[in-house]
């Protein structure tokens, strides 16, 4: 089959033809439909985050994967051929850049009903992380304010529509046209970033989704409520000097769980949309890596596997 691997940090992913992943009992077979990229496929690509995701190479990208079973594992109950799944593989291990791709039964989610299988993809890490943070991490409540950064962003996206549906006021950061399609999105406010300081305008707010770091981090202090809660999505957040000003710091580790993904189908079959930036073959991952490194996507980057040949 083919596969999209690199062979060493900061190689250059290429299609290459590799033998069909071998089937476990407690597997199956996905043949894939979309791959969504995400941020960390770039840093695992790079090596910046080796020491939390050590790989081993050649290394099949993508972890976010959308498809169809081909193949149930011996001792698989409750999955057949020719399910519409979503599934988060692994980092460590990748493997969804290909055409097909094995998936340990307990990480798989049905796909949503109401959107395309490739675009389903979209959801894997971007929804599943806005997910965590907001009801695992933050419990966030109706009447609460929550200032999501990066609005029209991957996980901002949903952040904003998960946040907006708990009952909480929304005040998001974006830029340019990101704006719009904030408030489009449902949130309340959007500050432009790029025009304006957001701690001039807002404080007293409960929650802080930072999906942006360094400066931005610290300036997000400011705007919390004594006692509010920054949850930080890129690096660990500076506990300390969070709390040496009477507020609190949690990091979000994202981790794979079918529940969570199976709530965030949910979401989208009640109507949550998945911002796509654009759907590219699968052969066409470098662009689509260099253009999500670029910082020019607006929403998901999907990789569409029935291209791919
Ligand atoms: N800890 C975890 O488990 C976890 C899970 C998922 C993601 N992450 C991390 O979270 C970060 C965001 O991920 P993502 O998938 O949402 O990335 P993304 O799709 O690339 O979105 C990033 C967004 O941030 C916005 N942005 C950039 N600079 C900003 C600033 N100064 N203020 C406000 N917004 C700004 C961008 O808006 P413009 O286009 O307008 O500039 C863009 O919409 C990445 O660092 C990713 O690695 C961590």
């Amino acid at each position: 089959m083919k596969a999209v691997q690199i062979r060493a940090y900061g190689g250059q992913a290429e299609a290459v033809d590799i033998d069909d992943p071998a089937v476990g009992p407690r597997e199956v077979l996905v043949r894939v439909s979309g791959v969504a990229l995400n941020p960390l496929d770039l840093k695992i690509a790079s090596g910046s985050v080796q020491g939390f995701f050590p790989v081993q190479f050649p290394y099949t990208l993508g972890t976010d994967v959308s498809g169809t079973i081909a193949e149930v594992g011996a001792e698989v109950a409750g999955w057949s051929v020719e399910d519409r799944v979503v599934a988060r593989l692994d980092p460590t291990q990748g493997g969804a850049a290909a055409e097909f791709t094995t998936v340990p039964a307990d990480q798989l989610a049905k796909a949503p009903a109401s959107v395309s299988l490739p675009l389903s993809a979209g959801i894997v890490t971007a929804a599943g992380t806005a997910w965590q943070a907001l009801t695992e991490v933050a419990s966030l409540r109706t009447g609460q304010t929550v200032l999501v950064h990066g609005g029209a962003g991957g996980v901002g996206s949903f952040a904003v529509q998960f946040a907006r549906d708990i009952g909480a006021r929304v005040i998001a950061t974006a830029s340019g046209a990101g704006v719009d399609i904030a408030l489009k999105l449902g949130a309340h406010e959007v500050v432009d970033y790029k025009v304006a300081d957001f701690t001039e305008s807002i404080s007293g707010v409960d929650v802080v989704l930072d999906t942006v770091g360094g400066e931005n981090e610290a300036r997000s202090l400011e705007a919390l409520r004594p006692g509010g809660l920054l949850v930080a999505l890129p690096v660990p957040p500076d506990v300390e000097r969070a709390v040496a000003r009477g507020l609190r710091a949690e990091f979000v580790f994202h981790t794979s769980a079918a529940g969570r993904l199976a709530a965030v189908v949910r979401k989208i079959d009640d109507g949550a949309h998945i911002l796509l930036d654009r759907m590219l073959p699968l052969t066409a991952t470098p662009d689509a890596m260099n253009h999500l490194r670029d910082g020019k996507a607006a929403g998901k980057v999907i990789l569409v596997a029935d291209k791919i040949v």
